[in-house]
């Protein structure tokens, strides 16, 4: 059984459709059922659990040969932070998967680290020194920024109300790779027994402004809007006015500042080489995925 926390996200939704496919069985940790009704399907099991409650994910593990963690406390509802979900709930899934002698796979960042600016960068880094130091067999897959986390944030303001909001200058170049791409590593990872000890980090072919990106955007949605700025000084004082009341906003302004002033660049060519059967999906595609998956939904 493979249990993977974070299977209603982005990743996740790409990630579990594959390996049920491919005749896994699967069951999705989450704390809303509601939220993995689309997951639904022969193979596919549904548990409810919080991964900042030990006991929950005790219960959610058990009978599991590997567990995958899709999950981050970067934003999102229930009032996470990268402390409380990336830091302390990685290491109740790890706790739980030693329990369990199952394999692990963890989800992390390209630029993991224990001074980076970014709190999640730093909390995965100890997520992922947790995972090394448990002894249960491991791989971590490191990404990028995702194209469909980045355009949603932006088409979707666009398509609401024609602007799309740019943090920063938005002239420093960042690697984007696409979650469909992720997926099909993180399933090898999880089917591959030689990848375990290993860190495997994916980024996409392109290194974008969001400047640019916000054109790409505009040009696959057919729809221009105004560009919005928000400036850097603009950043600092939310970051600093906001930290103690609105903790979650305080956290997207200093991310924002980071990724529009650090090096954000990635040369995905070892990887590739070494796994050239992995998809490697163009924006403009990923983009369109996104529309017509939109359209589907709002149909249905
Ligand atoms: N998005 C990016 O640009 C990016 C880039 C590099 C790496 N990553 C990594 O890729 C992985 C997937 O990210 P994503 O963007 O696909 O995520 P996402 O769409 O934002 O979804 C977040 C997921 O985390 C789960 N989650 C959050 N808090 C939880 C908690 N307390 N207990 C249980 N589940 C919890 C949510 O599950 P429920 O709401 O159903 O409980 C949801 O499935 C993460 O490890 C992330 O750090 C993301």
């Amino acid at each position: 059984m493979i249990v993977v926390a974070g299977g209603t996200g982005t990743l996740g939704t790409r990630l579990v459709p594959r390996l049920a496919g491919a005749g896994l069985p699967v069951r999705v940790l989450t704390r809303d059922p509601a939220r993995a009704r689309p997951l639904a399907g022969p193979g596919v099991e549904v548990v409810r659990g919080d991964v900042r409650d030990a006991a929950s994910v005790v219960r959610a593990l058990h009978g599991a040969g590997t567990v995958i963690s899709a999950v981050h406390g970067f934003a999102g509802p229930g009032g996470v932070s990268p402390a409380s979900v990336d830091r302390a709930g990685n290491a109740n899934l790890i706790d739980a998967g030693a329990r369990a002698a199952a394999a692990f796979v963890l989800v992390s960042v390209v630029g993991a680290s224990p001074g980076h600016p970014i709190g999640l960068f730093r909390a995965k880094h100890a997520a992922e020194e947790t995972l090394r130091a448990s002894g249960i067999p491991w791989t971590i897959v490191q990404a990028t920024a995702f194209m469909e986390t980045w355009a949603t944030i932006m088409s979707q303001p666009l398509q609401a109300s024609g602007k799309i909001l740019v943090y920063g200058r938005g002239d420093n170049p960042v690697n984007f790779v696409s979650a469909a791409d992720v997926a099909a590593l993180t399933a090898l990872a999880v089917t591959d027994p030689g990848l375990r000890g290993r860190v495997l980090a994916l980024g996409g072919p392109d290194n974008l402004t969001f400047n640019e990106l916000a054109a790409i955007v505009q040009e696959t949605t057919g729809r221009r809007g105004t560009v919005r700025h928000i400036p850097r000084p603009a950043l600092h004082a939310v970051a600093w006015l906001t930290a103690a009341i609105q903790p979650a906003l305080a956290r997207q302004a200093r991310a924002a500042l980071a990724m529009d002033t650090l090096d954000m660049t990635y040369d995905p060519t070892p990887t590739r080489q070494a796994f050239p059967d992995l998809p490697e999906t163009d924006i403009r595609l990923a983009l369109k995925d996104l529309l017509e998956g939109d359209r589907r939904e709002r149909k249905a």
